[in-house]
């Protein structure tokens, strides 16, 4: 096994998610790093921001129990010193998730880019729960050599089907089930069918159902190999999102 580091970046509130991550890190290396920091630059709004769940003591103990060998929690001035390169993800970032959280990606995009530049990692490791996320660190490690192994690792969910999120603490026992629409949408394998799911819970608001191409991150075609279903919404204010494979051709 090797002992160059492979990280997993987190803003915290750990969940067993981030713990599965932590668990393929240690998979490929003993140096396991793990950076906890909220990084302001990708919430679009100072409300979210604020409501964001912190607790890096427990997260801490957490985090080393599945395999983590060091936790860093960075301030903000070590990740945004005076001068710092801002990292654009271009017009990928502008859609589904990007059209809705406007600068977001170029906020994740920007702290990854630092996070990498002060870890020096040989792996990373990214969930698919965040399937944009995931796709626009590939593409920006790809096109500019950045010297990282992007790793990815399945959604993990609830017995109920819920993906584990940071947020799902917001959500309320009958919010919750409400919540659980989402992924009775994703299995019906298609895009009406997402949509006539998803408008039988009226506390779900939708930003967006789509079935993407895997490969370009466009609208899929008859003629896409990989396809997936990605939505993203609200219940009550707590944002969700989810992304399930469609299968290929
Ligand atoms: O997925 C997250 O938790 C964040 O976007 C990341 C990658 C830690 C960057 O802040």
């Amino acid at each position: 096994m090797s002992d160059a580091i492979a990280f997993v970046p987190t803003m915290g509130a750990l969940h067993a998610g981030h713990l599965e991550l932590i668990k393929r890190a240690r998979e490929l290396s003993t140096e396991v790093v793990v950076s906890i920091f909220v990084n302001p630059l990708q919430f679009e709004s100072s409300e979210d921001l604020a409501k964001y769940p912190r607790d890096i003591s427990g997260d801490t103990e957490k985090a080393l129990s599945a395999g983590a060998s060091r936790i860093w929690a960075p301030t903000y001035q070590e990740i945004y010193p005076a001068e710092i390169e801002k990292i654009s993800a271009g017009a990928i970032g502008e859609i589904f998730e990007g059209r809705h959280r406007t600068g977001h990606f170029d906020g994740m995009l920007t702290v990854v880019h630092r996070l990498f530049e002060l870890v020096q990692p040989r792996y990373a490791i990214f969930g698919e729960k965040d399937f944009q996320q995931l796709f626009i660190v590939k593409k920006w490690v790809r096109e500019n050599d950045i010297p990282v192994e992007i790793i990815s690792a399945p959604t993990v969910r609830d017995k109920d089907g819920l993906a584990l999120s940071s947020r799902n603490v917001r959500l309320s026992e009958s919010e919750r089930q409400s919540a659980l629409v989402i992924n009775r949408a994703l299995a019906t394998g298609n895009k009406e069918g997402m949509l006539s799911t998803l408008a039988t819970e009226p506390l779900f608001q939708l930003d967006y159902a789509e079935v993407i191409d895997e490969e370009s991150f466009e609208v899929a075609t008859p003629d896409s190999e990989f396809k997936r279903g990605i939505v993203a919404g609200w219940i009550n204010g707590v944002r969700l999102l989810d992304n399930m494979a469609m299968g290929s051709n």
